[in-house]
């Protein structure tokens, strides 16, 4: 595989193109009405480069979450266009978006969004058991092991820590070796040796297996796990790093601190 330049903010990411496991074209994204308005994305166009692990940061409220779920085809855009591979998410009817995000995509909530009558081994394979798909067993137990849920299997979600839940969750996303997993803050409940494991796990399904993730987190530390950082302020996509450490990335962070945005 050639080392082609990595996709920045003014990437043109045409329908067709095989090198992005997803793309934003134009994205754009309002809630609310009137005094209530907010705009979540303000015409994001980016391309998440297949078998690569990139990372998305930026103050609270910049767009973060809902970029990626208007990529994921779990929440709607206002105008623009967004694809999974060369299918377009953006304009699929229920049944084929539906398939789309069982078959292709791996989703872990900034809250872990598991279902409480099921175990944790039941929660993470349910997106296989819905599409009627057998886990690959050694697979599975890789995952398991490497996430520390082995002996947390038969628990359900109440009767786990956050930290556990979102390790279910990470499972979750894994397990099925989708096309593309987007994960919101995967280790932000977790403590720093867990999270270092989960995103050293992340990072080798990415090197060996080629997996595809797109991870938002708000820690320098856990961005340098990834090969490639874009930052986020007001619903725009602002800068890009390649090969980021946590010192550049905290520094380039310090930069994006400006009154008024992501003000506490
Ligand atoms: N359902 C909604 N209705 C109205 N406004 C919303 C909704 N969801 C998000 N927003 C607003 O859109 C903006 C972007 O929210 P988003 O959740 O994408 O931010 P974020 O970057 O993920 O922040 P955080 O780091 O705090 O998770 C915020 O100003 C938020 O208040
Ligand atoms: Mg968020």
């Amino acid at each position: 595989m050639t080392n082609t330049a990595p996709p920045t903010a003014d990437a043109h990411p045409a329908p067709g193109a095989g090198d992005f496991a997803a793309r934003a074209h134009q994205v754009a994204k309002v809630y609310g009405h009137g005094d209530a308005q907010v705009v979540a994305l303000d015409g994001v166009t980016v391309g998440i480069p297949r078998g690569r692990f990139t990372a998305i940061m930026g103050p609270s409220g910049s767009g973060k979450s809902t970029l990626m779920h208007c990529m994921a085809g779990l929440d709607s855009v206002d105008s623009g266009q967004v694809f999974i591979g060369d299918t377009q998410v953006t304009g699929l009817k229920d049944k084929h978006l539906t398939r789309l995000r069982r078959d292709k995509v791996g989703f872990v909530f900034q809250a872990f969004n598991l279902v409480p009558t099921l175990t944790a081994l039941e929660n993470i394979t349910l997106p296989m058991d819905i599409a009627g798909r057998k886990p690959d067993r050694q697979w599975l137990d890789q995952v398991i092991d490497t996430v520390g849920l082995r002996p947390r299997l038969k628990h359900r979600p109440t009767e786990l820590s956050g930290g556990q839940q979102q390790r279910v969750a990470c499972a979750r996303a894994l397990a099925s070796r989708p096309e593309i997993i987007f994960a919101d803050e995967p280790t932000g409940n977790l403590d720093s040796r867990s999270g270092a494991e989960v995103l050293g796990f992340l990072r080798d399904s990415v090197r060996r297996m080629g997996q595809t993730i797109v991870m938002v987190t708000h820690d320098p530390t856990a961005a340098a796990y990834a090969d490639q950082v874009l930052f986020l302020t007001d619903g725009q996509i602002v800068d890009t790093m390649t090969e980021p450490t946590a010192e550049r990335v905290l520094e380039r962070m310090k930069g994006f601190e400006l009154p008024g945005v992501g003000a506490r």
